[in-house]
């Protein structure tokens, strides 16, 4: 890890472990990009004769050399308005009205470490040595606006995270219309992009096109990350596939309305950015004020998808995620959602509890409808008071009863929501976004509290902390469950009304700062309807998530699959629940029920009290299974085998760091008549090392499982699923 600058050439060159990133000043002034890719020694500016037609009808502002346009430069952190025609990175209002800017170089400096940003979430070194940081000063100073642009390099990871800050130096208001995180040229097109679609319970679904002329833009105008996309996109060069090929992957650390754009220009050069959503966004700046955007992480890999995977995931795992339960396994759980939905009352979740208990699950997850009134959907979020009609000692002696059973008790909340039918909202009115005059639309009966304002946000945490004080919760799920409509503020004057959406989340960072701090014992796991937010923004804040609503098995590989091109395994909920699936309706065997939710952090959810001995037994040997394979699961390296997007078969493995242990599982979806004997050729095993298949009586060479793979059992019927564990022997 370095970051040198080479005054006389004028060059930035930035390295992580593996990989070299170069930036150069052209004229002293403009920062372009050069390189971006595998590990350099050394990189010696080649100047490029100009081609026939340099310019492609795009005017030239350099007076001494007209074969030069910004329009063909590539560049770092791009304006619009004097000759690039490109999507810009940022773009600002001045007081004149005037939108032409163009950034010019002032000064630098490298240190070691890496900042925080302020009231953002971000990735983070535990000491210096961890880190280098670049920040790169660029001004107008016919605007009067100021640009930091920040990289920081990581010793460990082959990363590099950016922001900028924006900062008026002028004397008179200006209003900032877009600030991306980062951008790239990366000087060639030749990619494919890769994106993580879906919808509520179809969530992070793999697509992958070839990059055209044009942009291609993924985004959520929601409010939140979204079920619909995710912030992340990659360019994979064509063919790239798991192991090799070049990868080049954007994430954004931010959890509410985004976009990530790749545009394919004139000169066939890709440009791509990643930051919040422009669309609906202005932030006014009075003289002297600055403006941070949040972080992107840039991995870079020349081991495809799968090496760029398993760059993320060991980042966000170690250096995104924080808390006592960064590093330590996580309970297996028992959630009653589906199980009971509303209707319960104390004696019905002791019962389930007892049966947990004695399965051996360690956590017992009390969801929805525990306060106010609530028997449905219709009323009481923001009372967040115990129904004691539900549960007459209160929640006190409900989670003590349950820790009496050896089980850790944990709760549901949605705190960022009122129900129309509350008394918080009989009381505070003009606590929720709205627009004057206009309808409040409601999105599951319910509309979405103000958290723009300082109030709010107090008032969250007062209540939140509250009940997690009253009785011993050792783990909460946070739950939000719609998206934004009406985005204002009945706080903010008109001329920042279209801050709200993003006051929204700094407000919501600070509400989650302040609660996960003062209760650092407590394993948060956030939670939007499923997925809806699974994004590295929580996952500061939460080292988990909720992966979907949908629990079905055969849904579920591909939203764990897809989740798993960012996300590591130890983010991941994954339950097992009832047949007929209450999401899609499927009957699935309970074994590869199993096996697809021992691959995240497992847990049932549903009524083990109706459950028959057969089936308790197979649930009680599921469940030591994976207590004796969870550190390798949640924190092993892993290496996708089969893709469920590409045909009826799915296999991935976790391997641990030191090589010596390994879990694979495989999934078949339909029977199908003389199938072929299939091999399962295995990935990140030590070639050089024997490795004995439990339970299958063999000891197979490293190089034997990668190459020549380990027979598939030709088992029987729709859903079948077979694992392996796999250790050294020598
Ligand atoms: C949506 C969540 O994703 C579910 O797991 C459940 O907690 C419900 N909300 C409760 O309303």
């Amino acid at each position: 890890m370095a970051i040198h600058f080479d005054q006389s050439n004028q060059l930035f060159h930035l390295c992580t472990p593996n990989t070299s990133y170069v930036l150069r000043l052209l004229r002293g002034a403009y920062l372009l990009h050069e390189y971006w890719g595998p590990r350099l020694r050394e990189y010696r500016v080649v100047e490029r004769e100009p081609s026939i037609l340099t310019t492609g009808f795009s005017p030239s502002p350099f007076e001494d050399d007209k074969s030069i346009t910004f329009d063909r430069l590539p560049q770092e952190y791009p304006g619009y308005g004097t000759s690039d025609y490109r999507h810009p990175a940022y773009q600002v209002e001045l007081g004149n009205g005037a939108t032409a800017t163009e950034l010019e170089y002032v000064s630098h400096r490298i240190y070691a470490g890496k900042p925080s940003l302020e009231g953002l979430p971000s990735t983070y070194v535990e000491s210096d040595d961890e880190a280098q940081t670049l920040e790169i000063e660029l001004q107008d100073s016919v605007a009067g606006l100021a640009v930091v642009l920040f990289y920081t390099v990581f010793r460990d990871h082959d990363a590099i995270a950016r922001s900028a800050k924006l900062r008026n130096v002028g004397s008179d208001n200006m209003n900032v219309l877009r600030a991306a995180s980062m951008s790239v040229d990366l000087g060639q097109a030749e990619f494919d992009l890769l994106q993580l679609p879906g919808s509520w319970a179809r969530e992070r679904n793999v697509e992958r096109r070839k990059l055209a002329t044009g942009s291609h833009i993924v985004e959520s105008r929601r409010g939140a990350s979204s079920h619909q996309q995710n912030p992340f996109v990659a360019l994979l060069s064509p063919g790239a596939d798991e192991e090799t090929g070049d990868a080049y992957g954007f994430s954004l650390v931010y959890s509410g309305s985004f976009a990530a754009c790749a545009e394919v220009d004139q000169f066939r050069s890709a440009r791509v950015s990643i930051g919040l959503n422009p669309f609906d966004f202005k932030w006014r700046l009075e003289p002297g004020e600055s403006f941070q955007t949040p972080e992107a992480v840039m991995v870079y890999s020349s081991a495809g998808l799968g090496g760029m995977s398993r760059v993320y995931h060991r980042l966000y795992r170690s250096r995104l995620c924080r808390g006592e339960y960064r590093d330590r396994t996580r309970p297996v759980l028992v959630n009653n959602w589906e199980g009971t939905y509303f209707d319960f009352d104390s004696g019905k979740i002791m019962a389930i509890a007892e049966e947990a208990g004695r399965l051996g699950i360690e956590l017992f997850v009390l969801d929805d409808g525990w306060f106010g009134q609530r028997d449905d959907d219709s009323s009481s979020l923001g009372d967040w008071f115990v129904n004691r009609r539900k549960l007459p000692d209160g929640l006190d002696a409900l989670a003590n009863g349950v820790n009496g059973l050896e089980l850790q008790f944990g709760l549901w909340f949605e705190p960022e929501m009122v129900s129309v039918d509350s008394e918080l909202y009989r009381e505070h009115p003009d606590w929720c976004l709205h627009v004057p005059g206009r309808r409040r639309t409601e999105g599951r009966n319910q509309l979405i509290l103000d958290l723009s304002r300082e109030e709010v946000c107090d008032y969250l945490i007062a209540i939140v902390s509250g009940v997690l004080s009253s009785a011993p919760i050792s783990y909460v799920k946070w739950d939000m469950n719609r998206h934004m409509t009406e985005i204002g503020s009945a706080a903010l004057p008109p001329e920042r009304q279209r801050e709200t959406a993003h006051r929204y989340m700094l407000g919501l960072y600070r509400v989650l700062e302040t609660l996960t701090s003062r209760h650092s014992g407590v394993l948060f796991e956030s939670c939007s309807g499923g997925g809806g937010r699974f994004d590295p923004g929580m996952l500061y804040y939460m080292p988990q998530t909720w992966t979907s609503d949908n629990s079905d098995a055969v849904s579920r590989l591909k939203i764990q699959y897809g989740t798993s091109v960012v996300y590591p395994i130890s983010t991941m909920g994954a339950h097992v629940s009832a047949v007929p699936n209450h999401q899609v309706h499927r009957v699935t065997s309970l074994a590869m029920r199993g096996d697809v939710a021992m691959s995240g952090n497992f847990g049932y959810e549903l009524d083990l009290t109706e459950l028959g001995d057969a089936e308790k037994a197979e649930i009680k040997e599921q469940i030591a299974r994976y207590k004796s394979l969870r550190g390798l699961v949640q924190f092993g390296d892993l290496y996708r085998l089969k893709s469920p997007f590409e045909g009826n078969e799915t296999a991935w493995m976790v391997v641990s760091p030191d090589r010596t242990e390994a879990y694979v599982a495989y999934f078949r979806v339909l029977a199908e008549p003389h199938m072929p004997t299939g091999m399962l050729h295995l990935r990140g095993l030590d070639d050089a090392s024997d490795y004995v298949v439990e339970g299958e009586g063999i000891v197979l060479g490293g190089d034997q499982l990668h190459r020549s793979g380990l027979p598939i059992p030709p088992g029987q019927g729709d859903f079948f699923s077979a694992t392996w564990v796999l250790r050294v022997v020598r």
